[in-house]
């Protein structure tokens, strides 16, 4: 029996390692991600080899999940219930898709993750897992031992030698998952969602408040619906958007204090920073405005919510997110050009955009003089779009209803 276990390297997947080898009396292989979570993996690769793991796997997918998860994310403008940009969500799916690769590379027959089974993360793993491969098992370890409080998990972990960071006891005041896209913190502390959270937990994103006094402007070059420059500058997916949350950052850009609903169920509150992603969504709609015709635009808009809560459940590898996506990159064939925006304390603004493929005509739009329309037009196309109204009050009229 082989195991592949998703690893950060952290305490609780630590504990889980020990765990797999005993309960299940399995080889265990490690995964560690590498997905810009901005956090050294050697100690990972230590604390595994310590373990007696042989088959290691850090993998750098930085690249990867910036070009085939975000941005066809961003090409949708997806935000789930009006505001989360869906970090932590986007990642999950490249996780699974290794997991299962390497499964399938070290001849194991199931993967394991980390996830506890009141929340959202054990749903897009599993759901990934079964979508590409429907025979390997998953194991999670949070559904099944007993180690159901903090403290059995630290004695387990000290009666079986695995270090516990010394701060707190391996107590952090909260639980935070990172990659390029966000930084996200949820629990314990966060708990009581009246309680204001920013300061205690931001670490990536400065206090808006705290952001330079002049502001700065930022330009992104689009193609075909995908940020491909900064300031003139080409960059690749993964190194524009670490230039994107270098900038963001220091504005104060891309906080969020949310409430929402998981689909397990349950209402949880999150504190989110996504300084890059949030630069990165703007500009996406400012070149959008300039270069998409309105139909498309707004059958867009109404599909988006449906893609956002698709990805949220953990629906990335389905034939309807699949659908979704196709209808969207056919959309963005004309998406290109540059989007000027102007940053100041936790604000992000659209100042500016140009496209060669703009659909923008001055010489319609003007209040001046023009040769191209005839305003004389407007007034049966208002006609026509009043006639059901008129109709409809005449009869309110003659039924004496008001
Ligand atoms: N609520 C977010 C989501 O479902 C984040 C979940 C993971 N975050 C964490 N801090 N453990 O996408
Ligand atoms: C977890 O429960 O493992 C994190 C939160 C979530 O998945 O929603």
């Amino acid at each position: 029996k082989k195991i592949v276990l998703a690893y950060s390297g952290g305490l609780d997947t630590s504990v889980i390692l020990k765990w797999l080898k005993d309960a299940y009396g399995a080889e265990v292989v490690t995964f560690t991600a590498d997905l810009g979570q901005g956090e050294e993996l050697g100690p990972a690769r230590a604390k595994a080899e310590a373990a007696g793991i042989r088959e290691i796997y850090i993998d750098d997918l930085r690249e990867e999940f910036v070009r085939d998860y975000c941005f066809p994310m961003v090409r949708a403008n997806a935000v789930y219930e009006g505001q989360y940009l869906l970090g932590t969500s986007i990642a999950r799916p490249l996780i699974a898709k290794r997991l299962v690769e390497i499964a399938h590379e070290t001849g194991a027959d199931a993967v394991a993750h980390g996830a506890t089974g009141k929340g959202n993360d054990q749903v897009r793993f599993e759901l990934g897992v079964a979508a590409l491969d429907p025979a390997l098992r998953v194991i999670a370890p949070w559904r099944e031992w007993d180690l159901n409080s903090r403290t059995k998990l630290i004695a387990y972990a000290e009666k079986h030698g695995i270090a516990v960071p010394s701060d707190k006891r391996g107590e952090a005041p909260f639980s935070v998952d990172a990659n390029l896209w966000h930084t996200s913190s949820e629990g314990k502390m966060l708990e009581d969602p009246a309680e204001e959270a920013f300061n205690e937990v931001c670490l990536l994103t400065r206090h808006p408040e705290d952001g330079p006094d002049q502001p700065e402007y930022v330009t992104v070059g689009f193609e075909r619906g995908d940020a491909v420059s900064v300031n003139g500058q080409a960059l690749s997916p993964a190194a524009l958007l670490t230039r994107l949350n270098e900038i963001g950052a220091n504005h104060g850009i891309g906080r969020l204090d949310l409430v929402e609903n998981r689909f397990v169920g349950m209402k949880s509150r999150g504190i989110y920073e996504t300084p890059g992603g949030t630069i990165l969504m703007a500009a996406h709609r400012g070149i959008e405005q300039l270069t998409l015709d309105r139909g498309a635009m707004h059958l867009k808009d109404e599909l988006m919510p449906k893609y956002a809560k698709l990805i949220y459940e953990g629906f990335w590898f389905s034939p309807e997110r699949e659908m979704l996506q196709a209808a969207i990159d056919h959309s963005q064939r004309h998406v290109s050009g540059e989007v000027r925006l102007k940053l100041y304390k936790g604000n992000v603004m659209v100042v500016g955009r140009s496209s060669p493929a703009s659909l923008y005509s001055l010489a319609h739009v003007t209040f001046e003089e023009d040769q191209v329309y005839d305003q004389k037009d407007a007034e049966g196309f208002i006609k026509l779009n009043a006639l059901r109204l008129r109709l409809m009050a005449d009869r309110k009229k003659r039924l004496g209803e008001n």
